[in-house]
């Protein structure tokens, strides 16, 4: 027996939450069912730090938040969204205040805002350095007054079903039980997250798989720009947990082994004596973190057991500021690091962070197939371009998770029921998860060493500095990994929370998006904001100003095509930072 809803969201984090909000509000006789692989208070979102960005004080404007995010993007924004998103920001942040998002104030009870990187205002909202997790919990708390809401928690997707030409629901695995289950829907909304775990060093929580982006991929739905992929400059090196620029904004400096802040060397500003607005240490994250690599050719980087890495100072900030704004990065180089940073430096380096790619999309969240939509990291709108800026993602997930929900429940108002025949595919698939896998004897291949070789393969080709070479051995590899994944072997064949099904599964969809990233890099023969090819050095806008489509091909590789960017007031200029 099928479950059976009207609008159904994969993903509990933010944008699913968000977008399962206002498909509630659009039309209270919809049934909408949220089917998470976490509960949702676990999302990715809670690790969120330093902040959301909305226009709020005098003397901003939604033009200058608009033309932050698309220079910042390297002009690959499309500008129609941009506008819609710098607008809808600020209501959407009080919104979330009147579901009871406890933002920080300034002393006379205005809403506080920080700089943030890449921002030439103060415009980034902030509880603290816990912003995501107090946002993600009003939220949450909001979804639960709504009776048309139902929640699936420790459910695990493994299919989009397809019928008709239209998306007719999903099936999925109920972890707890290993149940697997068709769940049928007019509409669904993919908001899984960003796909940080192809890579070995990542602020991305383990459940970062790129799920969405390649259940989208193989129904059909083209992944837009994904050889574009943030290095946050400042991950602590083993673990890659966040220290968030908030650090930075607050005036925390970036020190090399000589203890020389090294920024001022790459046109990013000059050092100032004290922390001030728009240091250089918040430049945009493209460029600090390309600056790293290239004090680490001259030598001048500190070597650890997890490679190189230069040093976060925040010391001269004082106890009193670190324990009220940023308590969170004081805990997390306690626990994690054993080091105190009221009186030590923290050890940082690049870490993968976040993915401009993902879903291609409208503006209204609808993806190439009717009746599928995403939102939220998992999403390319595209606001961010080639590269984000930092808090725009928050602010990103709730202007687009109530778009997709809106749009989404619309779209499910005028459909049919699903059609019943969609259930002979989720007995296929069944059928499929328990041949290749559960029941499946013989094969040698492991999970972990696959994933290890898969992460070693993307960090060593398509990280801050890529070549066509390299790429063109990493898509081989690939290759050869997916051909090794047939050959895999579980060891545990139970039903009850059987994560290793979970990991397998996890790992299949990481292959499929690596790929898609490693392609669309070796096809984008110029270099624009995280993607930087030492063999084509300059920007090219008459060949590149355009939009990468990864499709998946016959024989499962990636086919590429191109997409115009939409420009509507900002014709393309230099990027320029530091003055
Ligand atoms: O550094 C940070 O707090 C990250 C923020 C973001 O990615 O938007």
């Amino acid at each position: 027996m099928a479950l059976v809803h009207d609008v159904l969201i994969i993903g509990g984090g933010g944008a699913g939450l968000r977008a399962a909000i206002a498909a509630a509000e659009l039309d209270p006789r919809l049934d909408i069912a949220v089917v998470s692989k976490v509960y949702p208070m676990r999302s990715h979102t809670v690790s969120a730090e330093g902040g959301a960005a909305a226009v709020i004080k005098p003397g901003d404007s939604l033009d200058a938040h608009a033309y932050d995010t698309i220079s910042g993007g390297d002009w690959l924004s499309d500008q129609d969204a941009v506008e819609a998103f710098v607008r809808e920001a600020p209501a959407e942040m009080l919104q979330l205040e009147h579901w009871g998002c406890p933002w920080s104030r300034e002393p006379d009870g205005h809403v506080a805002v920080r700089p943030f990187g890449g921002m030439k205002l103060e415009r980034t909202w902030f509880a603290a350095d816990k912003t995501g997790f107090h946002m993600l919990h009003a939220l949450f708390q909001t979804t639960l007054k709504y009776d048309s809401i139902r929640r699936y928690d420790e459910w695990f997707v493994t299919k989009i079903l397809v019928d008709e030409g239209r998306c007719q629901g999903v099936v999925a695995i109920e972890v707890a039980t290993g149940r697997i289950q068709a769940v049928l829907a007019k509409a669904v909304i993919l908001c899984t997250g960003g796909c940080g775990k192809v890579f070995p060093y990542t602020t991305n929580a383990s459940i970062k798989n790129g799920d969405g982006m390649a259940l989208a991929y193989r129904a059909g739905a083209p992944l837009k720009d994904m050889e574009f992929v943030q290095y946050h400059p400042t991950g602590l090196p083993f673990t890659g947990i966040l220290i968030t620029e908030a650090t930075r904004s607050e005036g925390g400096w970036l020190l090399n082994k000589d203890g020389y802040r090294y920024l001022q060397d790459y046109d990013l500003g000059k050092p100032e004596p004290k922390p001030v607005f728009r240091s250089m240490e918040l430049g945009p994250r493209d460029r600090l973190s390309q600056a790293f690599v290239k004090e680490q050719e001259k030598g001048r980087t500190l070597v650890g057991p997890y490679g190189h890495y230069v040093h976060l100072d925040i010391r001269h900030l004082g106890q009193k500021l670190i324990d009220k704004k940023l308590p969170f990065v004081r805990e997390l180089c306690l626990k994690y690091e054993n080091i105190d940073p009221v009186k030590e430096m923290i050890p940082v380096r690049p870490v993968v962070h976040y993915m401009m790619g993902g879903i291609h999309t409208d503006i209204h969240g609808a993806t190439s197939l009717a009746g599928l939509f995403a939102a939220g990291e998992v999403a390319c709108v595209s606001i961010n371009g080639a590269n984000r800026l930092g808090s725009n993602s928050l602010t990103e997930l709730l202007v687009f998770g109530a778009r997709a929900g809106t749009a989404a429940a619309a779209f499910a108002s005028q459909q049919r029921k699903p059609s019943p025949s969609v259930l002979a595919q989720a007995q296929d698939e069944e059928r499929r998860l328990g041949e290749r896998f559960l029941r499946k004897t013989g094969g040698t291949e492991k999970v972990a060493a696959l994933r290890a070789e898969m992460q070693k393969t993307m960090e060593e080709s398509a990280g801050i500095y890529r070549t066509a070479s390299v790429l063109e051995e990493a898509a081989r590899k690939l290759r050869k990994l997916q051909e090794r994944f047939h050959d895999v072997s579980l060891e545990d064949r139970s039903y009850t929370f059987n994560t290793e099904l979970i990991a397998v599964l996890e790992l299949s969809y990481m292959l499929d998006v690596a790929e898609a990233i490693v392609h669309s890099a070796l096809q984008r023969r110029e270099s624009r904001g995280s993607h930087q090819r030492t063999d084509y050095p300059k920007r090219d806008d008459t060949q590149f100003l355009a939009h990468s489509l990864a499709t998946r091909g016959e024989n499962g590789s990636p086919r590429i095509e191109y997409l115009s960017v939409t420009i509507t007031r900002w014709p393309p200029a230099q990027r320029v930072y530091g003055r």
